[in-house]
């Protein structure tokens, strides 16, 4: 990757989407579950890891040492994002932390949280990003968060602005390549079709001026890879539409033509079939269902 000029950065999300952790670890959670599965579905669970369990703290410190011997990048995604603070409320460990530290509710416990994780994560001159939630309060400026929910990308692009934050554009409707990008393709009953022409059409600033948008730092196009079965359903889906996310990144808006991409497709289109070895046919005879 290096030589190709890509930096990998790993993400660990925490303190949720963190269901193979509990199946692994129940007692890193506020109430340990020793049946808890690994999940393979869409979505996010309960379980937070419990901030008040020391083990938790030791595990993290061992992990992002790991993650420094195993990738050249200082940076860390923590994720951050679709964490329900429901099972911290309810926790004994965590109510007593709280009213110990005069902390008003779990939003307030969740700063901490994250400062104490970031702090973890400096030790090793390591760096943190985030999924961005808003007024969440858990970011500082200077800190690089990611756009991804749907129809609120102008908000986080002001709301980030104004934050002291750089920003990555992945709003879900033109960025999620796990989405169908043709009508009757599997949709998992609430993913919205996601044309090439939608992804192409992607302007990271919405339409703002510079001054108000220098914060933008790129474009991320996800692949959630659990809505898919095998290799061959996330290439189709990632392909060709990264290549519209690709141009919609390196291109100001003026320079963009629907034409002329579409002719340049043509070209990348024999390179994805043989590259890939892939097979168009198999994949749509798949599509759907998906298991
Ligand atoms: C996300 O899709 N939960 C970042
Ligand atoms: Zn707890």
């Amino acid at each position: 990757c290096a030589a190709r000029g890509i930096e990998v950065i790993p993400e660990i999300d925490v303190p949720g989407h963190n269901q193979a952790l509990a199946a692994a670890y129940p007692e890193f959670f506020c109430f340990p579950k020793p049946d808890m599965k690994v999940r393979t579905t869409a979505g996010n669970s309960r379980e937070l890891v419990c901030p008040q369990k020391p083990e938790v703290w030791k595990f993290y410190a061992a992990v992002f040492k790991e993650l420094k011997d195993i990738f050249p990048s200082s940076i860390v995604h923590l994720g951050g994002d679709e964490a329900p603070t429901e099972l911290w409320e309810k926790c004994p460990l965590c109510r007593e932390a709280r009213t110990r530290a005069d902390m008003k509710d779990e939003q307030e416990q969740m700063r901490a949280f994250f400062a104490k994780m970031t702090a973890l994560l400096a030790k090793n001159g390591q760096k943190p990003q985030f999924w961005y939630e808003g007024d969440a309060g858990i970011y500082h400026p200077g800190e690089t968060v990611y756009a991804w929910r749907q129809d609120q990308a102008l908000q986080s692009i002001e709301k980030t602005k104004k934050a002291g934050l750089n920003l990555i554009m992945a709003s879900s409707e033109y960025c999620y390549l796990d989405f169908p990008q043709i009508q009757g393709q599997h949709n998992w009953g609430w993913m919205r079709t996601t044309t090439l022409q939608k992804c192409y059409e992607l302007d990271p600033a919405f339409g703002k001026p510079e001054k108000e948008t220098n914060h933008i730092r790129g474009v991320h196009a996800p692949v959630w890879a659990e809505h898919l079965p095998d290799l061959n359903h996330l290439l189709y889906r990632a392909y060709p539409r990264a290549c519209a996310i690709a141009e919609a990144g390196w291109s100001p808006m003026n320079a963009r033509s629907w034409e002329n991409f579409r002719r340049k497709l043509a070209d990348h289109r024999q390179f994805i079939l043989k590259r890939f070895n892939y097979d168009m046919e198999r994949t749509k005879e798949n599509e759907p269902p998906f298991k």
